[in-house]
Protein backbone atom coordinates (compact mmCIF):
# COMPACT_ATOMS: atom_id res chain seq x y z
CA UNK A 1 0.00 0.00 0.00
CA UNK A 2 2.96 2.47 -0.52
CA UNK A 3 3.40 5.53 -2.06
CA UNK A 4 5.97 7.48 -4.03
CA UNK A 5 5.70 10.69 -5.34
CA UNK A 6 8.16 12.08 -7.53
CA UNK A 7 9.21 14.92 -9.54
CA UNK A 8 12.05 15.74 -12.24
CA UNK A 9 13.88 12.65 -11.17
CA UNK A 10 13.63 13.37 -7.75
CA UNK A 11 11.70 11.78 -4.52
CA UNK A 12 8.86 14.26 -2.88
CA UNK A 13 6.94 12.26 -0.78
CA UNK A 14 6.74 8.53 0.34
CA UNK A 15 4.50 7.30 2.48
CA UNK A 16 0.92 5.08 2.06
CA UNK A 17 -1.10 5.23 -0.74
CA UNK A 18 -4.25 6.69 1.45
CA UNK A 19 -2.02 9.51 2.72
CA UNK A 20 -1.03 10.53 -0.19
CA UNK A 21 -1.30 14.91 0.65
CA UNK A 22 -2.61 17.04 -1.37
CA UNK A 23 -0.29 18.87 -3.81
CA UNK A 24 0.65 14.97 -5.23
CA UNK A 25 -3.18 14.11 -5.50
CA UNK A 26 -2.92 15.18 -9.19
CA UNK A 27 0.37 13.40 -10.60
CA UNK A 28 -0.19 11.07 -13.33
CA UNK A 29 -0.58 8.05 -10.97
CA UNK A 30 1.19 3.99 -11.85
CA UNK A 31 0.03 1.54 -9.86
CA UNK A 32 2.81 -1.42 -9.94
CA UNK A 33 0.46 -3.68 -7.64
CA UNK A 34 1.79 -5.44 -4.42
CA UNK A 35 5.54 -5.46 -6.21
CA UNK A 36 8.56 -4.78 -4.13
CA UNK A 37 10.06 -0.81 -4.45
CA UNK A 38 13.70 -0.28 -3.71
CA UNK A 39 16.10 1.83 -4.36
CA UNK A 40 18.06 0.76 -7.77
CA UNK A 41 21.15 -1.33 -7.04
CA UNK A 42 24.78 -0.01 -6.90
CA UNK A 43 27.84 -1.88 -8.07
CA UNK A 44 30.22 -0.05 -6.11
CA UNK A 45 33.72 -1.83 -7.40
CA UNK A 46 34.25 -3.25 -10.88
CA UNK A 47 36.72 -3.75 -13.91
CA UNK A 48 33.90 -3.40 -16.65
CA UNK A 49 36.07 -1.99 -19.24
CA UNK A 50 38.95 -4.77 -20.32
CA UNK A 51 39.89 -6.48 -23.05
CA UNK A 52 40.22 -10.43 -23.63
CA UNK A 53 39.68 -13.03 -20.77
CA UNK A 54 41.73 -15.62 -18.61
CA UNK A 55 39.57 -18.61 -19.08
CA UNK A 56 43.54 -20.15 -19.45
CA UNK A 57 44.23 -19.02 -16.18
CA UNK A 58 41.57 -20.22 -14.33
CA UNK A 59 42.41 -23.70 -15.89
CA UNK A 60 45.65 -23.23 -14.78
CA UNK A 61 45.02 -22.57 -11.11
CA UNK A 62 42.80 -25.47 -11.30
CA UNK A 63 45.90 -27.42 -12.29
CA UNK A 64 47.49 -26.13 -9.39
CA UNK A 65 49.33 -22.38 -9.96
CA UNK A 66 48.38 -19.93 -7.63
CA UNK A 67 47.26 -16.82 -8.53
CA UNK A 68 50.12 -14.78 -7.50
CA UNK A 69 52.61 -17.58 -9.05
CA UNK A 70 50.67 -16.39 -12.28
CA UNK A 71 50.87 -12.90 -11.82
CA UNK A 72 54.96 -13.46 -10.87
CA UNK A 73 54.94 -14.94 -14.18
CA UNK A 74 53.94 -12.01 -16.31
CA UNK A 75 50.20 -13.21 -16.48
CA UNK A 76 46.97 -12.01 -14.30
CA UNK A 77 46.80 -8.16 -14.24
CA UNK A 78 49.33 -7.75 -17.03
CA UNK A 79 47.55 -10.20 -19.71
CA UNK A 80 44.37 -7.84 -19.51
CA UNK A 81 46.70 -5.32 -20.00
CA UNK A 82 48.31 -6.36 -23.07
CA UNK A 83 45.05 -7.23 -24.47
CA UNK A 84 42.98 -4.03 -23.26
CA UNK A 85 46.07 -2.05 -25.05
CA UNK A 86 45.44 -3.81 -28.12
CA UNK A 87 42.07 -2.59 -28.42
CA UNK A 88 40.77 0.56 -29.91
CA UNK A 89 38.47 2.21 -27.57
CA UNK A 90 35.25 1.95 -30.15
CA UNK A 91 35.88 -1.68 -29.44
CA UNK A 92 36.31 -1.56 -26.06
CA UNK A 93 33.29 0.30 -25.69
CA UNK A 94 31.34 -2.25 -27.49
CA UNK A 95 32.57 -5.05 -24.85
CA UNK A 96 32.15 -2.91 -22.07
CA UNK A 97 28.35 -2.36 -22.70
CA UNK A 98 27.28 -5.22 -23.25
CA UNK A 99 28.69 -5.65 -19.68
CA UNK A 100 27.03 -2.79 -18.51
CA UNK A 101 23.74 -3.88 -20.12
CA UNK A 102 23.67 -7.30 -18.23
CA UNK A 103 23.95 -5.46 -15.20
CA UNK A 104 21.15 -2.71 -15.44
CA UNK A 105 18.81 -5.73 -16.48
CA UNK A 106 19.42 -7.26 -13.67
CA UNK A 107 18.05 -3.55 -11.74
CA UNK A 108 21.76 -1.67 -11.53
CA UNK A 109 21.38 1.77 -11.72
CA UNK A 110 25.04 2.82 -10.84
CA UNK A 111 27.90 1.18 -11.42
CA UNK A 112 31.73 1.99 -10.29
CA UNK A 113 34.35 1.56 -13.13
CA UNK A 114 38.09 1.04 -12.71
CA UNK A 115 40.91 2.10 -14.83
CA UNK A 116 43.72 0.34 -14.21
CA UNK A 117 44.41 -2.27 -17.36
CA UNK A 118 46.36 0.43 -19.12
CA UNK A 119 49.19 1.07 -17.21
CA UNK A 120 50.68 4.13 -19.52
CA UNK A 121 48.80 6.97 -19.88
CA UNK A 122 47.05 6.84 -22.96
CA UNK A 123 45.15 3.78 -22.18
CA UNK A 124 44.48 4.59 -18.77
CA UNK A 125 43.12 7.62 -20.13
CA UNK A 126 41.46 5.51 -23.03
CA UNK A 127 39.81 3.33 -20.29
CA UNK A 128 38.53 6.70 -18.11
CA UNK A 129 36.99 7.92 -21.21
CA UNK A 130 34.89 4.57 -22.25
CA UNK A 131 33.72 4.96 -18.84
CA UNK A 132 32.74 8.29 -19.33
CA UNK A 133 30.96 7.31 -22.72
CA UNK A 134 29.21 4.85 -21.10
CA UNK A 135 27.21 6.97 -18.94
CA UNK A 136 26.20 9.12 -21.90
CA UNK A 137 24.94 6.25 -23.76
CA UNK A 138 22.77 4.62 -21.03
CA UNK A 139 20.07 5.54 -18.33
CA UNK A 140 22.57 4.59 -15.54
CA UNK A 141 25.46 6.49 -13.41
CA UNK A 142 28.93 5.39 -13.81
CA UNK A 143 31.53 6.77 -11.19
CA UNK A 144 35.24 6.68 -12.79
CA UNK A 145 38.23 5.37 -10.47
CA UNK A 146 41.61 5.67 -11.67
CA UNK A 147 43.76 2.26 -10.73
CA UNK A 148 46.73 3.46 -12.03
CA UNK A 149 48.57 1.54 -9.50
CA UNK A 150 46.96 -1.37 -10.24
CA UNK A 151 50.23 -3.64 -11.46
CA UNK A 152 53.94 -2.88 -12.38
CA UNK A 153 53.92 -2.76 -16.21
CA UNK A 154 56.65 -4.60 -18.23
CA UNK A 155 58.47 -1.35 -18.71
CA UNK A 156 58.85 -0.84 -15.36
CA UNK A 157 59.74 -4.72 -13.99
CA UNK A 158 61.02 -4.13 -10.81
CA UNK A 159 61.00 -0.68 -10.72
CA UNK A 160 57.62 0.19 -9.39
CA UNK A 161 58.82 3.83 -7.95
CA UNK A 162 59.80 5.15 -11.20
CA UNK A 163 56.58 3.98 -12.33
CA UNK A 164 54.53 5.79 -9.95
CA UNK A 165 56.73 8.70 -10.31
CA UNK A 166 56.79 8.71 -14.52
CA UNK A 167 53.06 7.50 -15.74
CA UNK A 168 50.85 6.55 -12.87
CA UNK A 169 51.31 10.53 -11.08
CA UNK A 170 51.41 12.43 -14.65
CA UNK A 171 48.22 9.96 -15.69
CA UNK A 172 45.97 11.31 -12.35
CA UNK A 173 47.05 14.46 -13.00
CA UNK A 174 46.11 14.69 -16.84
CA UNK A 175 42.88 12.30 -16.06
CA UNK A 176 41.65 14.67 -13.14
CA UNK A 177 41.84 17.62 -15.83
CA UNK A 178 40.18 16.00 -18.24
CA UNK A 179 37.50 15.26 -15.10
CA UNK A 180 37.56 11.75 -15.46
CA UNK A 181 38.71 10.99 -11.40
CA UNK A 182 36.01 10.43 -8.92
CA UNK A 183 38.04 8.51 -6.90
CA UNK A 184 41.90 7.44 -6.48
CA UNK A 185 41.89 3.27 -6.19
CA UNK A 186 45.32 1.31 -5.77
CA UNK A 187 46.05 -2.45 -5.20
CA UNK A 188 48.06 -2.89 -2.03
CA UNK A 189 49.74 -5.78 -1.76
CA UNK A 190 53.13 -7.89 -2.16
CA UNK A 191 51.93 -8.79 -6.02
CA UNK A 192 51.54 -4.86 -6.17
CA UNK A 193 52.37 -2.30 -4.42
CA UNK A 194 53.11 -1.71 -1.25
CA UNK A 195 51.99 1.15 1.56
CA UNK A 196 54.47 3.97 0.93
CA UNK A 197 53.99 3.21 -2.80
CA UNK A 198 49.99 3.67 -2.27
CA UNK A 199 50.66 6.49 0.07
CA UNK A 200 52.50 8.59 -2.36
CA UNK A 201 49.40 8.41 -4.95
CA UNK A 202 46.93 9.12 -2.20
CA UNK A 203 49.54 12.35 -1.30
CA UNK A 204 48.65 13.26 -4.79
CA UNK A 205 45.21 12.85 -4.66
CA UNK A 206 44.90 14.56 -1.50
CA UNK A 207 46.42 17.53 -3.31
CA UNK A 208 43.76 17.09 -5.94
CA UNK A 209 40.91 16.65 -3.63
CA UNK A 210 39.76 13.17 -4.77
CA UNK A 211 38.73 10.66 -2.48
CA UNK A 212 40.66 7.58 -2.54
CA UNK A 213 39.88 3.86 -1.56
CA UNK A 214 41.83 0.69 -1.70
CA UNK A 215 42.18 -3.09 -2.90
CA UNK A 216 43.28 -3.70 0.79
CA UNK A 217 44.59 -7.04 2.34
CA UNK A 218 43.24 -9.26 0.12
CA UNK A 219 46.16 -11.85 0.24
CA UNK A 220 48.02 -11.03 3.30
CA UNK A 221 48.28 -8.34 5.69
CA UNK A 222 49.60 -5.11 4.34
CA UNK A 223 48.15 -2.63 6.41
CA UNK A 224 45.81 -1.08 3.39
CA UNK A 225 42.79 -0.64 5.27
CA UNK A 226 44.97 2.12 7.89
CA UNK A 227 46.30 3.60 5.11
CA UNK A 228 43.03 4.12 4.08
CA UNK A 229 41.56 5.54 6.84
CA UNK A 230 44.67 7.74 7.34
CA UNK A 231 43.75 9.20 4.23
CA UNK A 232 39.62 9.35 5.33
CA UNK A 233 39.02 7.40 2.46
CA UNK A 234 35.71 6.07 0.71
CA UNK A 235 36.41 2.38 1.70
CA UNK A 236 38.65 -0.53 1.72
CA UNK A 237 38.21 -3.36 -0.84
CA UNK A 238 38.09 -7.54 -0.49
CA UNK A 239 39.41 -7.78 3.67
CA UNK A 240 39.84 -10.85 3.61
CA UNK A 241 43.30 -10.68 5.84
CA UNK A 242 41.95 -7.60 7.74
CA UNK A 243 42.67 -7.04 11.25
CA UNK A 244 40.84 -5.86 14.79
CA UNK A 245 43.43 -2.76 14.64
CA UNK A 246 42.16 -2.33 10.63
CA UNK A 247 38.65 -2.60 11.63
CA UNK A 248 38.85 -0.01 14.41
CA UNK A 249 40.85 2.66 12.22
CA UNK A 250 38.14 2.28 9.65
CA UNK A 251 35.54 2.65 11.84
CA UNK A 252 36.62 6.16 13.15
CA UNK A 253 37.62 7.03 9.46
CA UNK A 254 33.89 6.23 8.60
CA UNK A 255 35.44 4.34 5.71
CA UNK A 256 33.24 1.38 4.21
CA UNK A 257 34.08 -2.22 4.29
CA UNK A 258 33.33 -3.55 0.23
CA UNK A 259 33.02 -7.28 0.26
CA UNK A 260 34.08 -8.77 -2.93
CA UNK A 261 32.92 -12.69 -2.75
CA UNK A 262 33.16 -13.39 -6.50
CA UNK A 263 36.73 -12.91 -5.86
CA UNK A 264 37.24 -14.91 -3.21
CA UNK A 265 34.98 -17.74 -4.58
CA UNK A 266 37.31 -17.74 -7.75
CA UNK A 267 40.17 -17.76 -5.80
CA UNK A 268 38.91 -20.49 -3.68
CA UNK A 269 40.34 -18.26 -0.57
CA UNK A 270 39.38 -20.14 2.93
CA UNK A 271 40.15 -17.28 5.07
CA UNK A 272 36.81 -15.04 5.28
CA UNK A 273 36.79 -11.27 5.95
CA UNK A 274 36.19 -10.59 9.44
CA UNK A 275 32.36 -10.38 9.02
CA UNK A 276 31.97 -9.93 12.97
CA UNK A 277 34.65 -7.47 13.70
CA UNK A 278 32.92 -5.17 11.61
CA UNK A 279 29.34 -5.54 12.47
CA UNK A 280 30.61 -5.05 16.32
CA UNK A 281 33.22 -1.83 15.15
CA UNK A 282 30.06 -0.52 13.17
CA UNK A 283 31.44 -0.21 10.07
CA UNK A 284 29.28 -0.21 7.02
CA UNK A 285 29.56 -3.31 4.52
CA UNK A 286 29.20 -2.85 1.04
CA UNK A 287 28.98 -5.79 -1.46
CA UNK A 288 29.90 -5.83 -5.18
CA UNK A 289 30.78 -7.67 -8.05
CA UNK A 290 34.35 -6.85 -8.76
CA UNK A 291 33.68 -7.89 -12.62
CA UNK A 292 36.52 -8.66 -13.78
CA UNK A 293 38.02 -11.46 -16.19
CA UNK A 294 40.80 -12.54 -13.62
CA UNK A 295 39.23 -13.01 -10.04
CA UNK A 296 35.91 -12.33 -10.71
CA UNK A 297 33.95 -12.93 -14.20
CA UNK A 298 30.53 -12.68 -12.74
CA UNK A 299 28.17 -9.90 -14.37
CA UNK A 300 25.88 -10.68 -11.67
CA UNK A 301 24.74 -8.74 -9.04
CA UNK A 302 22.08 -10.55 -8.04
CA UNK A 303 24.20 -13.92 -7.91
CA UNK A 304 27.32 -12.07 -6.17
CA UNK A 305 24.47 -10.94 -3.13
CA UNK A 306 23.83 -14.22 -3.01
CA UNK A 307 27.27 -15.23 -2.41
CA UNK A 308 27.77 -12.77 0.25
CA UNK A 309 24.84 -14.54 1.95
CA UNK A 310 25.93 -18.06 1.71
CA UNK A 311 29.47 -17.58 1.42
CA UNK A 312 30.11 -14.57 4.26
CA UNK A 313 27.06 -15.10 5.97
CA UNK A 314 25.76 -11.77 5.73
CA UNK A 315 22.07 -11.84 6.34
CA UNK A 316 19.67 -10.65 3.05
CA UNK A 317 19.24 -7.42 4.96
CA UNK A 318 22.74 -6.86 5.25
CA UNK A 319 23.52 -8.08 1.72
CA UNK A 320 20.93 -5.78 0.16
CA UNK A 321 22.50 -2.38 2.16
CA UNK A 322 25.54 -3.45 0.52
CA UNK A 323 24.17 -3.21 -2.69
CA UNK A 324 22.16 0.02 -1.89
CA UNK A 325 22.63 2.32 0.78
CA UNK A 326 26.13 0.91 2.10
CA UNK A 327 27.61 1.03 -1.49
CA UNK A 328 26.30 4.82 -1.97
CA UNK A 329 28.59 5.95 0.47
CA UNK A 330 31.59 3.72 -0.70
CA UNK A 331 31.11 5.69 -3.68
CA UNK A 332 30.17 9.44 -1.81
CA UNK A 333 26.97 9.74 -3.37
CA UNK A 334 24.98 11.69 -1.02
CA UNK A 335 21.45 11.48 -2.88
CA UNK A 336 21.14 7.78 -3.60
CA UNK A 337 20.83 4.43 -2.52
CA UNK A 338 17.70 5.17 -0.17
CA UNK A 339 13.68 6.02 -0.93
CA UNK A 340 13.59 9.13 1.00
CA UNK A 341 12.47 12.69 0.07
CA UNK A 342 15.17 14.38 -1.91
CA UNK A 343 16.61 11.36 -3.33
CA UNK A 344 17.29 10.60 -6.64
CA UNK A 345 14.17 8.66 -7.90
CA UNK A 346 16.05 5.49 -9.49
CA UNK A 347 14.05 2.07 -8.20
CA UNK A 348 14.07 -1.14 -8.95
CA UNK A 349 10.57 -2.89 -8.95
CA UNK A 350 10.60 -6.49 -8.32
CA UNK A 351 8.23 -9.13 -9.01
CA UNK A 352 9.21 -10.50 -5.59
CA UNK A 353 7.54 -8.96 -2.19
CA UNK A 354 10.08 -9.35 0.14
CA UNK A 355 14.22 -8.06 0.16
CA UNK A 356 15.32 -12.06 1.09
CA UNK A 357 14.07 -12.75 -2.40
CA UNK A 358 16.60 -10.70 -3.90
CA UNK A 359 19.59 -12.74 -2.50
CA UNK A 360 18.02 -15.80 -1.96
CA UNK A 361 17.88 -17.48 -5.78
CA UNK A 362 20.65 -17.61 -8.62
CA UNK A 363 19.73 -17.33 -11.87
CA UNK A 364 16.45 -15.68 -11.15
CA UNK A 365 15.48 -12.39 -12.88
CA UNK A 366 12.99 -10.94 -10.83
CA UNK A 367 13.35 -7.20 -12.35
CA UNK A 368 9.76 -6.18 -13.19
CA UNK A 369 10.72 -2.88 -14.09
CA UNK A 370 13.64 0.12 -13.48
CA UNK A 371 13.25 3.64 -12.94
CA UNK A 372 16.22 6.62 -13.73
CA UNK A 373 15.59 9.76 -12.63
CA UNK A 374 12.02 8.97 -12.65
CA UNK A 375 11.97 7.52 -16.08
CA UNK A 376 10.33 4.17 -16.40
CA UNK A 377 13.00 1.99 -18.35
CA UNK A 378 12.10 -1.11 -18.65
O1 LIG B 1 39.81 -6.73 -7.47
N1 LIG B 1 42.93 -7.39 -6.71
C1 LIG B 1 43.23 -6.76 -7.70
N2 LIG B 1 42.44 -6.44 -8.72
C2 LIG B 1 41.33 -7.20 -9.16
C3 LIG B 1 41.71 -8.35 -9.97
C4 LIG B 1 42.17 -7.93 -11.27
C5 LIG B 1 42.55 -9.06 -12.17
O2 LIG B 1 42.89 -10.18 -11.72
O3 LIG B 1 42.53 -8.77 -13.34
C6 LIG B 1 40.44 -7.61 -8.02
O4 LIG B 1 40.33 -8.79 -7.66
FE1 LIG C 1 38.97 -5.13 -7.91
Amino acid sequence: DGAIAIKEGYIQWVGKMGDVPNPYKNYECKDVKARLVTSSLIDCHTHIVHGGNRADEFRLRLHGASYSDIAKKGGGILSTVKATRALSEDELLDISLKSVDKLLAEGVGVIEIKSGYGLDIECELKMLRIASRIEEMRPCHIKKSFLGAHAIPPEYKGNPDAYINDICIPALVRAHHEGLVDAVDGFCENIAFNANQIAKIFKKARELNIPVKLHAEQLSQQGGASLVAEYNGLSADHLEYLDEDGVKSMHKAGSVAVLLPGAFYYLRETKLPPIDLLRRHHVAIAVASDYNPGSSPILSLLTIMNMACTLFGLTPEESFMGTTQHAARALALKNQGIIDVNYQANLAIWDCDSIADLSYRIGHAPLYKRLFLGRIIQ
